[in-house]
C-alpha cells in the first residue's frame, strides 16, 4: 500500500537535512520558533535543542559517560542572538576571524535548533572556539555519535565548500544513517546533499547497517506541490533540503 504526500513547497525549508550555509539562508527566522526546542542536557537547561536532536544527543552521552567532562558551550540561537554574537565577535577579534568562525545572521546551522558547540570541561571555556580535542572522550564522542545522527559539520579541508574554517566542536544533527553515510565518506553537508540528487524514486540509494536494517533514501526536486508516494506499512521521513527539494528517507525490515 501507498500512501501519495503531498507537500507544499516551502516545506522545503524543514527538516533534519537543512542545507544553511552562505548561500541558503534560514527561512522564517522573522518569527522565531521556539516551540519544540528542550534543554540540550539537563545541567545547562538554557542551552536548547530541537526535541529529537536533544534526545538523540542524550543517547551519545550515556554511550560514551563523559561524567562532567563535556560540557554544552551553544545550542540554539535566535537571529537576535546570532546578529550579537556576529557583531561582537567582529569588534573584539576582526572581519578576517569572525567570517572564518562565525556564520551570518540568517545564515547559522545554530538558528535551527539542530546544531550543537561542544567543549570539554574547562575553567575558561572559549564560546566561539571551544577546546573540543581529538583524542580521549571527546574524540569518543565524536566516533560515536554517527551512529546516531550527528556529525561533524565543519571538517578539515572543506573550508572551500562549507564556507566556514574547521571547527571541531560544532556538531549538526542530520539524523541515522545520513550522519553514517556522510562520516564514512568524509562529505561535507554541501557535497552529500548534492550526491543525494543522484538518487531517485526509481533509483534509490539503498543503505544496510550493521543491524540488517535496510534503509532506502532518494530525493524529490520540490515543485508546488510535490507528490511523494510512501510505502504505508514502513516508517520513513521526508525533510527539505532547504535548497531545492526533499530527501525521503525509508526504514524496511530485510
Ligand atoms: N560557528 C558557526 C559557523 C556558526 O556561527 O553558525
Ligand atoms: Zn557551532
Amino acid at each position: 500500500m501507498i500512501e501519495q504526500v503531498i507537500m507544499e513547497r516551502e516545506k522545503i525549508y524543514n527538516g533534519n537535512l537543512l542545507l544553511v550555509n552562505a548561500r541558503y539562508p534560514l527561512k522564517n527566522t522573522g518569527k522565531e520558533r521556539k516551540e519544540g526546542l528542550v534543554p540540550a542536557c539537563l545541567h545547562f537547561p538554557a542551552i536548547l535543542l530541537k526535541r529529537d536532536a536533544a534526545n538523540i544527543l542524550q543517547m551519545v552521552l550515556e554511550k560514551i559517560s563523559p561524567g562532567r567532562l563535556i560540557v554544552p558551550v551553544s545550542g540554539y540561537r535566535t537571529q537576535k542572538e546570532q546578529e550579537d554574537i556576529y557583531n561582537s565577535s567582529l569588534r573584539d577579534n576582526g572581519e578576517e576571524f569572525t567570517k572564518k568562525y562565525v556564520a551570518l545572521p540568517c545564515h547559522s546551522e545554530h538558528q535551527t535548533g539542530l546544531a550543537i558547540d561542544l567543549g570539554i570541561y574547562k575553567e575558561k571555556i572559549d564560546f566561539i572556539r571551544p577546546d573540543f580535542p581529538y583524542t580521549g572522550i571527546c574524540n569518543k564522542f565524536r566516533k560515536a555519535a554517527p551512529a546516531y545522527g550527528f556529525i561533524e559539520r565543519y571538517q578539515k579541508d572543506k573550508e572551500e565548500i562549507t564556507g566556514i574554517s574547521h571547527e571541531p566542536w560544532h556538531f549538526r544533527y542530520v539524523g541515522y544513517p545520513h550522519s553514517r553515510i556522510i562520516t564514512d565518506n568524509n562529505f561535507s553537508l554541501e557535497e552529500y546533499i548534492e550526491f543525494i540528487k543522484n538518487y531517485t524514486e526509481n533509483n534509490r540509494l539503498v543503505y544496510k547497517d550493521k543491524c540488517n536494517a535496510t534503509i532506502q533514501i532518494y530525493y524529490v526536486p520540490a515543485e508546488d506541490q510535490t507528490v511523494i508516494n510512501l510505502p504505508a506499512r514502513y516508517t520513513s521521513q521526508v525533510s527539505g533540503n532547504n535548497t531545492d527539494g526533499f530527501i525521503v528517507t525509508i526504514w524496511r525490515k530485510s
